[in-house]
């Protein structure tokens, strides 16, 4: 006899992810424009070029995530880390991992501002699942060949994404932490965009 149908756990969506998703959309659009992915990626140059211009921002706001003042919220400080597969990734396409950027790093001295960037730089990891298949397919790289930080390999994007949301709807937020936390996440799209720029623009002028 089959087991009855056990309820589904509740999707959680409280105050503060409404909050940030509402307050982000349009940022998002404009970093996808911006970034063009995968569009842009049509050789291994361009793919090193655009996790060069990646990590010039994932690794100042994971430096800065990792140092943020999380008590408060039962949380891993280093949630959902993805530098060092950037970096795995620029090594197996033989490209020194320099990158620095001179674009001044979102201050994330409270828990709503960490909040906010945590977001957006976990969120992305949903983007990222369906870029690496057509980035792999395009260059003719096996599964995870130099797509780690696409596919978050030998991570779980998807239960660090669900621990994030019952976190977040788990805690009361006033109205000013969620245009905190807004603010942040926000500041954290637009940082993201400034460190890529000038990497994506030197490339650009090259394939011009
Ligand atoms: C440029 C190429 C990108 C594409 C094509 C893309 C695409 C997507 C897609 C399809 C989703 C929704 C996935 C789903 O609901 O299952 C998503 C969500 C998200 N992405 Fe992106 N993304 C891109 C870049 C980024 C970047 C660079 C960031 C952050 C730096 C980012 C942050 C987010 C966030 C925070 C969410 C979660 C939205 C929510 O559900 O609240 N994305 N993205």
């Amino acid at each position: 006899m089959s087991e009855p149908a056990r309820p589904r756990p509740a999707d959680p969506t409280g105050p503060m992810l409404a909050a940030l998703r509402a307050g982000t959309r349009e940022h998002h659009r404009a970093l996808e424009r911006e970034l063009d992915l995968p569009g842009r990626i049509r050789s291994r140059t361009e793919l090193s070029t655009v996790l060069s211009a990646m990590l010039a921002s994932w690794q100042p706001l994971e430096e800065r995530l990792a140092a943020a003042d999380w008590s408060g919220l039962s949380l891993d400080p280093r949630l959902g880390e993805a530098a060092d597969l950037l970096r795995a990734d620029l090594s197996a396409l033989s490209t020194p991992a320099g990158a620095v950027t001179h674009a001044a790093v979102p201050d994330l001295g409270s828990l709503a501002d960490a909040v906010g960037a945590r977001y957006v730089l976990l969120g992305s990891a949903l983007g990222g699942r369906v870029i690496a298949p057509v980035v792999e397919r395009r260059l003719g790289l096996a599964e995870g060949a130099a797509t780690r930080f696409f596919r978050r390999s030998g991570r779980s994007p998807g239960r660090d994404w669900r621990d994030f949301r019952l976190a977040l709807a788990a805690r009361d937020w006033s109205p000013a932490d969620l245009a905190r936390a807004t603010t942040a996440a926000r500041e954290t799209f637009a940082f993201v965009g400034r460190a890529a720029a000038p990497i994506l623009a030197v490339s650009s002028a090259r394939a011009g």
